[in-house]
């Protein structure tokens, strides 16, 4: 029996993978444009860090963690996402202590959770994000906003909708989270068991509970807004009225509160409005986290964030149908004739490739006619033809293959004529 891929996961190939390629160098570009620098973590952490820095009480960490002891008996996890993992390098190589911060940071990699696979909802997939930590200044929170919007706008995707809301500061989450407690509390036996005990250990959970999401008792529930204290009501003016500067449309969402513990202030998410991409609607999740360095085991630091998987941005992308690189070109093909010639290419061939020429040749002993199919559907610029009469002769025929032309070149400056057709913008 054959054996098949693992549920939830999914092969990239040749073909696909331009598109992931295209979508992480656009992101890449825009970081590199916000002075954002790459940081690359290990796939598996110590359980504990996820358990802490996530939250024990989150979806995540109660049902979809990849846990396992490895051989050494330690508990170890499959990151389920990124912000963890960067906040214990950054305070486990001090990042802090460097000379230009805040520390601003990109990550791109796969992340795993056990959720119940749908379209755009995997067992595995790819995050890129973003962490700007060290930093308390709502400016900071528009420039990742602004990071994000701009990917967005650059890979040419519609109908973009940020959605933002502020969970407030500890104060003001207190006061919010009492609130709810005694909102919830007199008819919590009519939610799910998660719900039941989320009430003592984080009321702020049941908000998010996808079981209990039509009861009643949801749409009336305390918002937090109404309980931000001065400080926190003046941080989120700050962070709208930076958007309003940059032009950056958004809606306040007092319902939005995020699938992860570590949130305080502003919290937000990028939705595809519109028709026609099912029922995932949500691209990216973000926010800022006041406690998680200090949870982690570092300084008392502020960070903010977001990461959004190129699995929906690409959903939505085609659900959208903007145009996409679908196939790489070939520069040059090279097609023998004849037992010597055919030797020849596979000199010619390194030649090529070392000066830096995108180039390939049959090595199935096909005829002429299908050497030059497969020139074709290589989507080959140039095809060199090289016979056993043109060797003899100390020459070759290239073609250009969009316009049909076609000259004698020497064999000795191919290289040199080749150089000078696909690099020197002829
Ligand atoms: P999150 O909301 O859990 O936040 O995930 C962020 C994004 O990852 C989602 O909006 C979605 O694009 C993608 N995603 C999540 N789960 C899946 C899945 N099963 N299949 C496909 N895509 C998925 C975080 O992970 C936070 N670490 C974001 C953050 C960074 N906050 C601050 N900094």
């Amino acid at each position: 029996m054959s054996i098949q891929i693992p549920r939830g996961t999914q092969d990239i190939l040749p073909g696909e993978v331009e598109i992931w390629q295209y979508i992480e160098a656009t992101a890449k570009e825009v970081c590199r444009q916000y002075n954002y620098h790459e940081i690359r973590t290990p796939i598996f952490e110590h359980t504990d860090l996820f358990q802490r820095g996530v939250g024990d009480t989150t979806d995540i960490v109660q049902k979809e963690m990849y846990t396992f002891e490895d051989r050494g008996g330690r508990s170890i996890t499959l990151r389920p996402e990124g912000t963890a993992a960067v906040v214990r390098s950054y305070v486990e190589k001090k990042l802090y202590g460097q000379a230009n911060q805040p520390t601003k940071l990109f990550y791109q990699g796969p992340m795993f959770r056990y959720e119940r696979p749908q379209a755009g909802r995997m067992r595995q997939f790819v995050q890129f994000g973003v962490e700007a930590l060290g930093s308390a200044d709502p400016a900071i929170d528009a420039e990742v906003l602004a990071l994000v919007m701009s990917i967005y706008a650059k890979l040419g995707l519609k109908n973009v909708k940020l959605v933002i809301n502020s969970l407030g500061d500890q104060e003001s989450r207190q006061a919010h989270r009492q609130a709810l407690v005694d909102h919830f509390k007199p008819s919590i036996a009519e939610f799910c068991s998660d719900c039941q005990e989320r009430l003592e250990k984080n009321p702020l959970r049941i908000l998010d509970c996808k079981k209990d999401r039509e009861h009643p008792l949801m749409g009336t529930a305390p918002s937090i807004l109404d309980y931000l204290n001065e400080e926190s009501q003046s941080y989120f003016t700050q962070v709208k009225a930076y958007l309003d500067a940059l032009d950056i449309p958004y809606v306040v969402d007092p319902t939005l509160v995020r699938g992860l513990d570590y949130y305080y202030h502003t919290a937000f998410e990028v939705m595809i409005d519109g028709e026609g991409f099912g029922a995932i609607t949500t691209i990216c999740g973000g926010g800022r986290y006041t406690g998680l360095v200090e949870d982690i085991g570092g300084p008392s630091t502020p960070g903010i964030g977001f990461a959004f998987s190129i699995e929906r941005v690409i959903m939505a992308l085609k659900a959208q149908e903007v145009p996409l690189p679908v196939s790489t070109e070939l520069d040059c093909y090279l097609i023998s004739l004849g037992e010597k010639a055919k030797a020849k290419t596979v000199e010619l061939l390194y030649q090529l490739r070392a000066a830096g020429i995108s180039s390939d040749k049959d090595y199935l002993d096909k005829k002429m006619k299908a050497q030059l199919k497969a020139a074709d559907r290589l989507n080959a610029r140039y095809t060199a033809i090289l016979g056993d009469d043109e060797l003899e002769k100390g020459l070759i025929v290239v073609k250009q293959m969009e316009s049909g032309e076609q000259e004698e070149v020497e064999l000795e400056s191919f290289i040199q004529y080749m150089k000078q057709h696909t690099q020197g913008g002829n």
